[in-house]
C-alpha cells in the first residue's frame, strides 16, 4: 500500500500536519501537492510545537525526503525564513532531504500586494485571504504570465520576464486597485538571482522521483493543504482558496498516473471550523461556538485569527468522501467534544424549506442553508490518555459508529490530542504503511 494521499475534507486546518507527522515513521517520500505558506501546519512531538507552511510535514522523521512538486506556489522569502525557523531547532533541511519542483510559481511581492488591496477593496463581501499573494500567483500560472523556479536559472530570459510582469502589476496595482505600491524590477530581478543561487540546489524533477520511488515500492505520501470545501471547482466559490485541493490534484501536480494511487485518507475534525468569510452551515454563533473555540483552540495558526466554530457537517463530508474517493477517515480532536451534555451532528440541508441531498454550486444559496441536526449523548470524561477504542466511553465509540454510518466512510482512526502520540489507529491498511 505504498502511495497515500492524505487531504483535508471540510475548510482547512482539520489536523493534517499532525496526522502527516504521525503517519510518516515509515515514510520515504512526503509531498505537498498544492498551497503555499496560506497553509499552517502544526505538529507537537513530545510537547515541542513546531508550525509548518510550505515544508511537509514529514520533515521532523530523519528518514525521509519532502518534496514541493509542481502544483505548490513558493514565496522564497518565506520558504527560506521557515528552513531556518527549522534550523533553529536543530532540524537540517538540506538539499537531500527537501527538493523542490523547478516547474513551482513563485509568489513575488506584487502577489501579495495585489492579494491585499483587493481584499481591502471587497466591502462587505471579503473572501478573508490569508493575504499570502495565493490567488493572484495562482493566476499568473494560468495566464502563462508566471515566473517559475526554473526561470531563474536563464537571467537573460528572466530580466525581461520580471521586466514585462513588473510593469503589468504596476499599472494594475495604481489603476484598478488605486494602490500607491509600485515595485522596481530592477530590485525584483536582484532578488531573484539572489534566490536562484540559494534555492538551486534544492531543484529536483519531482516526477522521476516520485514515479522511481513508486516503482521500488517505496513509501509516497502526498500531504494535502487547505480543505475540500476550500477547492476552487469543488469549494464553496468564491469563497474557497485558489488551487484543486482535493486528492486528484495530487496526480496532476506530481506528474504521476491516477492508477499509482492506494489509498486516500481524509482527516476530518470532530465538528468544524472555518476561517475567513463564506457559507458555514453549521456555524454555531452562541455559546456553544465559543466553547468550542476555547477548547480547540481554534486560532490561526498563519494569521492568529478566531476561527469560526460549529458542528460536525456530515452532508459536507460525505460530498467529500465522493470527491476525494476517501477509504478512511481520521477523526481528529476528539477529546475537544468532552463535557458537552449532546453533540449535534448536521444530517441533512433545507434550502429555503425544500430538502436538498448536496451543496449547491453558488454560495449565493450555500448561504440559504440550514442545516437540520441530529443530537447525540455526549460524554464527560476525559479522553486525552485513551489508547483504544475500546477504552472510548460508550457514547463516543457511539458517536464514531453514527459518523461512519453518516458520511458512508469507515472512520480508520481518531486523535485525542495535539501530540504526535495522541493517535490511534484502527484501519489495517493504514497501520500496514504507517505504523511501526
Ligand atoms: P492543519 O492545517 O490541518 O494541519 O491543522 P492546524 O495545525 O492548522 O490546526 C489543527 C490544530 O489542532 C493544531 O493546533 C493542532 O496541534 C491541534 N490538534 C490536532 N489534532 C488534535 C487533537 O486531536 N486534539 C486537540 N486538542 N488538538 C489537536
Ligand atoms: P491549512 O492547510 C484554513 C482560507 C482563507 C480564506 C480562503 C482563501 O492550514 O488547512 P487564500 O489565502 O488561500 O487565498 O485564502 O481560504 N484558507 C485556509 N483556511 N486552513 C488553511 O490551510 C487555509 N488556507 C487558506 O482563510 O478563507
Ligand atoms: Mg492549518
Amino acid at each position: 500500500m505504498p502511495v497515500v494521499i492524505v487531504v483535508g475534507v471540510q475548510w482547512g486546518d482539520e489536523g493534517k500536519g499532525k496526522i502527516v507527522d504521525y503517519l510518516t515513521e515509515r515514510a520515504n517520500l512526503v509531498v505537498r501537492f498544492q498551497g503555499g505558506n496560506n497553509a499552517g501546519h502544526t505538529l507537537v512531538v513530545e510537547g515541542q510545537k513546531t508550525a509548518l507552511q510550505l515544508i511537509p510535514s514529514g520533515i521532523l522523521r530523519s528518514n525521509t525526503r519532502c518534496l514541493l512538486a509542481s502544483g505548490v506556489v513558493v514565496n522564497p522569502t518565506a520558504l527560506l525564513e521557515e528552513i531556518q525557523r527549522l534550523a533553529d531547532i536543530n532540524v537540517a533541511v538540506t538539499p537531500e532531504r527537501f527538493g523542490i519542483s523547478g516547474e513551482v510559481q513563485l509568489i513575488l511581492p506584487y502577489h501579495v500586494a495585489i492579494d491585499k488591496a483587493r481584499e481591502a477593496a471587497r466591502a462587505d463581501s471579503k473572501i478573508g485571504t490569508t493575504g499570502r499573494g495565493i490567488g493572484p500567483a495562482y493566476e499568473d500560472a494560468v495566464s502563462r504570465s508566471g515566473i517559475r523556479l526554473s526561470d531563474l536559472f536563464n537571467r537573460d530570459n528572466l530580466k525581461e520576464l520580471v521586466r514585462v510582469n513588473v510593469a503589468a502589476k504596476n499599472a494594475y496595482l495604481q489603476s484598478v486597485l488605486g494602490s500607491d505600491e509600485a515595485f522596481s524590477a530592477d530590485e525584483i530581478f536582484a532578488y531573484l538571482c539572489d534566490i536562484g543561487e540559494t534555492l538551486k540546489p534544492f531543484v529536483s524533477n519531482v516526477s522521476v522521483e516520485v514515479n522511481e520511488a513508486v516503482k521500488r515500492d517505496a513509501i509516497v505520501m502526498f500531504e494535502g493543504a487547505q480543505g475540500c470545501l476550500l477547492d476552487i471547482n469543488h469549494g464553496t466559490y468564491p469563497y474557497v482558496t485558489s488551487s484543486n485541493t482535493v486528492a486528484g490534484y495530487a496526480c496532476v501536480s506530481a506528474g504521476m498516473g491516477p492508477k499509482q494511487v492506494d489509498y486516500v485518507v481524509g482527516i476530518c475534525k470532530a465538528y468544524c471550523t472555518r476561517v475567513g468569510g463564506g457559507p458555514f452551515p453549521t456555524e454555531d454563533h452562541g455559546d456553544e461556538g465559543s466553547l468550542l473555540r476555547d477548547r480547540g483552540g481554534e486560532y490561526g495558526t498563519v494569521t492568529g485569527r478566531p476561527r469560526r466554530c460549529g458542528w460536525f457537517d456530515a452532508v459536507a463530508v460525505r460530498r467529500a468522501v465522493r470527491l476525494n474517493g476517501i477509504d478512511s477517515i481520521i477523526l481528529t480532536k476528539m477529546d475537544v467534544l468532552s463535557g458537552f451534555d449532546h453533540v449535534k451532528v448536521g444530517t441533512s440541508y433545507d434550502l429555503d424549506g425544500e430538502a436538498i441531498e448536496d451543496i449547491p454550486p453558488s454560495s449565493l444559496n450555500t448561504g440559504r442553508i440550514k442545516a437540520n441536526y441530529t443530537e447525540f449523548p455526549g460524554w464527560s470524561e476525559d479522553i486525552t490518555g485513551v489508547r483504544t477504542f475500546e477504552e472510548l466511553p460508550k457514547t463516543a465509540q457511539d458517536f464514531i459508529k453514527s459518523v461512519e454510518e453518516l458520511v458512508g466512510c469507515r472512520v480508520g482512526g481518531f486523535s485525542i490530542g495535539p501530540d504526535r502520540e495522541q493517535t490511534i489507529i484502527l484501519d489495517e491498511n493504514v497501520k500496514q504503511f504507517a505504523v511501526r
